[in-house]
Parts: C-alpha cells; structure tokens; sequence
C-alpha cells in the first residue's frame, strides 16, 4: 500500500516520473490535469468547465476537481495505492483528500516535492511533446523521443499541449506560487514532505524518488 503525492510547479517533471514509478510501483498514477484533458477530449460537460480555466493557466474550481478525483480513487484499481499527479494543489483539496483517504481507512504516506527553478521550469515546458493516447512525455532536447514526432511506446503522433504557449505556462507558474505552493508548509508540517532535487536529469530525479518511497 503507498498513497504518494507528487508534488511540484507546471514542468516541475511530476508526469514524467509518475511514469517511470510504474516499473517498480504496482500502483496507479492519477493525475487531475490528464483526466481533465480525458474529458475535454471526449466534449463531456466537466470537460467543458475545465477548459475555459485550463487556456488561461488557472486552477479550475475546487469543488469540481475533488469531485472529479473522488471518484477516480474509488475505482477497484486504487485499493492498492496511488500516485497523485497534479493533485492537491490548494490547502481546500489537500483537506478534502485527508478526508477522502480517512473515509477509506488510508492516510497519506509522502509527498514528494520535485523542486526546480522557474527558469528550468520555463525551458522544460517550451520543448515538451505529449502523446494523446498513453500520455508519455518527451522533450526536444532533454527526452526526444526515438522516431521523430511519435511516441516511443505506441507510436501515436505527439502534440504539444494547449496550455503550453508562453503565457500560459508563465502564468501557470505564477498561479502554483500563489495558491499551490503554501501546500509545502501544510504537508511539512505534517511530517509528510520529502524534497527531491528536481535539477537532476531524469534518471537522477528517479533515482532520488525510488530511495525515498523505498525507505518509507
Ligand atoms: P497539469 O496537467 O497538472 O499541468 P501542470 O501542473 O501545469 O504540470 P505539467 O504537466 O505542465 O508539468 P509536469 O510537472 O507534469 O512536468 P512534465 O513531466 O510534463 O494541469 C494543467 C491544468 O489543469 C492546470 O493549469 C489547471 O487549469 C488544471 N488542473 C490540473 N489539476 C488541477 C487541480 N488539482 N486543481 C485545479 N486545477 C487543476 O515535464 C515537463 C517537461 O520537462 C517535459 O518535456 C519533460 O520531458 C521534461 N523533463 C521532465 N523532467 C526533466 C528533467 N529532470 N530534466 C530535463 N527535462 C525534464
Ligand atoms: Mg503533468
């Protein structure tokens, strides 16, 4: 049983190494941003909601998020554990998901916090391509994929996301320290945060998080 948070600002690296966790961690990863882009993708309602705060880089509401992310840890699949991407990222639904895990007899066990710079955090997001079918993701210069423009584990064509033109990525970075960052004193608090060294390439921000969870 592991319920971990990864926890860190827009490009911080948190979908690329909830990625690479599932060779050693049988347990899903839940990330709120891609099931919100899941549901954009199929025109649902919620996906309508979400959109118009996802183009400006805002949060979408609290209210809606925890809704959505309940029931995703109510799925069978998650009695083992989770790794939460993107989730919690306001002191509401870091109270909200206290709660959900409580309702299930679960606590959180860490929050890992991959700390990166804004200005690595900018380079990382100007060269990112996703694949839309398996989200894997690559960069241009520091994770190409190996057919140029096709993702290396189900060869789907790879797109950049929407939310990725400057601005946006900008102000998403100016939204994480206003509203998510204050996360890091209520999970140190707790006792619950582990720093990890985002700098590190890849690998090396892997190797960090597998000691930690590993040690747990
Ligand atoms: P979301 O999808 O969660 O986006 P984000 O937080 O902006 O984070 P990113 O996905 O951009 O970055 P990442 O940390 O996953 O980095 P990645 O691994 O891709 O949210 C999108 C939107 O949805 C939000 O703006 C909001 O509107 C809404 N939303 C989502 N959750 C919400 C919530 N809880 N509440 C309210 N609204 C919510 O890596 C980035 C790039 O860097 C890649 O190209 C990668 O290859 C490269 N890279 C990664 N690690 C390294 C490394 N160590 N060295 C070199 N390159 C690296
Ligand atoms: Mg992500």
């Amino acid at each position: 049983m592991a319920n971990l948070v990864l926890f860190g600002a827009p490009g911080a690296g948190k979908g690329t190494q909830a990625e690479l966790m599932n060779a050693w961690l049988p347990v899903p990863r839940v990330s709120s941003g891609d099931l919100f882009r899941y549901n954009l993708s199929n025109n649902t309602a919620l996906g309508q909601t979400a959109k118009a705060y996802m183009d400006k880089g805002e949060l979408v509401p609290d209210d809606v998020t925890v809704a959505m992310v309940a029931e995703r840890l109510q799925r069978a699949d998650c009695d083992a554990g989770v790794i939460l991407d993107g989730f919690p990222r306001t002191v509401a639904q870091a109270e909200a998901l206290d709660r959900l895990l409580g309702e299930m007899g679960r606590r959180l066990d860490a929050v890992l916090f991959i700390q990166v710079a804004r200005q690595t955090l900018l380079q990382r997001l100007a060269g990112r391509w996703t694949c839309p079918s398996c989200g894997a993701v690559y960069h241009e210069v520091f994770n190409p994929e190996r057919n140029k423009g096709l993702c290396d584990v189900d060869g789907a064509k790879l797109f950049q996301r929407e939310d990725d033109t400057p601005e946006t990525q900008a102000r998403r970075i100016d939204v994480y320290q206003e509203q998510t960052a204050p996360l890091e004193a209520y999970y140190r608090t707790r006792g619950l945060l582990i720093e990890i060294d985002g700098e590190q390439d890849i690998e090396g921000v892997q190797a960090q998080i597998k000691t930690a969870v590993q040690a747990l």
